[in-house]
């Protein structure tokens, strides 16, 4: 027993929990996964599964993503970056449904299935599904030799290290540098972006694992913001854009860990429902970055001040309009529109965590959830 803790001890690295460690090992996974693949000086993104397989890409109708959890999330962010970046249309869908409602499957279509464990089971079946269906399969996975690594017909493994906490962080953000890779380097063959565009985006990437890295120094910020809310009984996330499916990833961590009630929307979409529930007691974090869409976020704080709602605001460093609305600002540093989520993501992890840590829960392994959700 006593060797167990301390195995598991050293397991962590001298963080509290997998969960903080994995948090904190962001930038080093980040730079695994596009090491030898992203050579920004040369102007290259090489990936063995995507080189050998770039005519099915890019004669392909539409890209199908297929995924769970966390991993559906990053699945949305890849379709706004491709879909952006290389022109080509996207589809994401839940394994779970995709799987059993007779889906509408060509032999020119490419399904990309993302999966940290690789052994998801509807996943693995929606694979299966797409396979019978002439479709070419390209697997994002984490666990080497995974089950899903092995049914697929090409993959690119994200490289991130085990993830022991429950609570996905290092894999949602390994497996956007991945799919962001792969929407460069299809808009790339595809001549959808300029030259310069393309070499901006590659020397931008380069330095998302500093900028990660800057972003973990709002924890203090974070943990003081956790210990005002970590008795809401329920909590808003609202994003825009590609930063839509981060708010949904936001509510999910913060659910899973910690037990409160989250719903994450699209922040335009508050005012076809979600509005109703907004009072002096209900949190909002509102992802909010100086790009795209910022001045619509803009407005959806006011609306959301109006009615006495919490704000706690993810903001570009330097910001001032949202700072003077908001209750509470956390923030990260200035990047690109499309590689935000990989830094919106950070304070939100850090929040679930602290949250979860406050309320006395079992951060690694949640009540009620498993690593690998290998039944349907
Ligand atoms: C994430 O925090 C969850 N624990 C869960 O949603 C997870 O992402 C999902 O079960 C999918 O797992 P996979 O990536 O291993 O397929």
């Amino acid at each position: 027993q006593e060797l167990q803790m301390n195995l598991e001890q050293i397991e962590k690295g001298g963080y509290e929990h997998f969960m903080l460690k994995e948090i904190y090992e962001q930038p080093n996974a980040i730079k695994d996964t596009y090491r030898g693949r992203l050579l920004a000086d040369k102007g290259i993104i090489q990936m063995a599964g995507v080189e050998d397989n770039l005519e099915k890409f890019l004669n392909a109708d539409r890209i199908i993503i297929v995924a769970c959890g966390t991993s559906w999330h990053a699945g949305l962010v890849a379709e706004y970056v491709i879909e952006e970046f290389a022109r080509i249309p996207v589809e994401v869908e839940y394994a779970s449904e995709f799987r059993y409602r007779n889906p509408i499957i060509n032999k020119n279509d490419v399904v990309i299935a993302i999966s940290q464990s690789g052994e998801t089971a509807d996943t693995l079946a929606a694979i299966k599904l797409a396979k019978e269906n002439g479709a070419f399969v390209f697997g994002v996975c984490n666990v080497v030799g995974s089950s899903i690594s092995r049914e697929t017909h090409a993959g690119a493994y994200t490289h991130a290290g085990p993830e022991i906490g429950v609570a996905s962080t290092k894999a949602f953000t390994t497996q956007i540098t991945i799919l962001t890779l792969i929407a460069l380097r299809l808009a790339k063959a595809n001549g959808t972006m300029s030259v310069s565009d393309y070499q901006r985006y590659l020397h931008e990437l380069e330095l998302i694992p500093s900028k990660v890295q800057e972003a973990l120094e709002c924890n203090v910020v974070a943990e003081q913001v956790a210990a005002i809310y970590k008795d809401a009984t329920n909590c808003l996330y609202l994003g825009r854009g590609y930063n839509f499916p981060v708010a949904l990833e936001g509510a999910l961590k913060l659910k899973e860990i910690s037990y409160i009630h989250a719903e994450g929307y699209p922040a335009a979409e508050m005012k076809h429902g979600p509005i109703a529930l907004i009072d002096e007691s209900m949190p909002v974090v509102v992802i909010a970055p100086n790009k795209g869409h910022y001045d619509k976020v803009v407005s959806n704080i006011q609306e959301i001040k109006s009615r006495s709602g919490k704000i706690i605001a993810i903001v570009t460093k330097g910001d001032v309009q949202v700072k003077e609305l908001a209750d509470h600002v956390i923030e990260i540093p200035e990047a690109n529109e499309a590689l935000t989520p990989l830094l919106t993501t950070i304070p939100l992890q850090l929040l679930s965590y602290h949250i979860a840590v406050m309320r006395g829960c079992n951060v690694d392994q949640p009540r009620n959830l498993a690593k690998s959700v290998t039944v349907e």
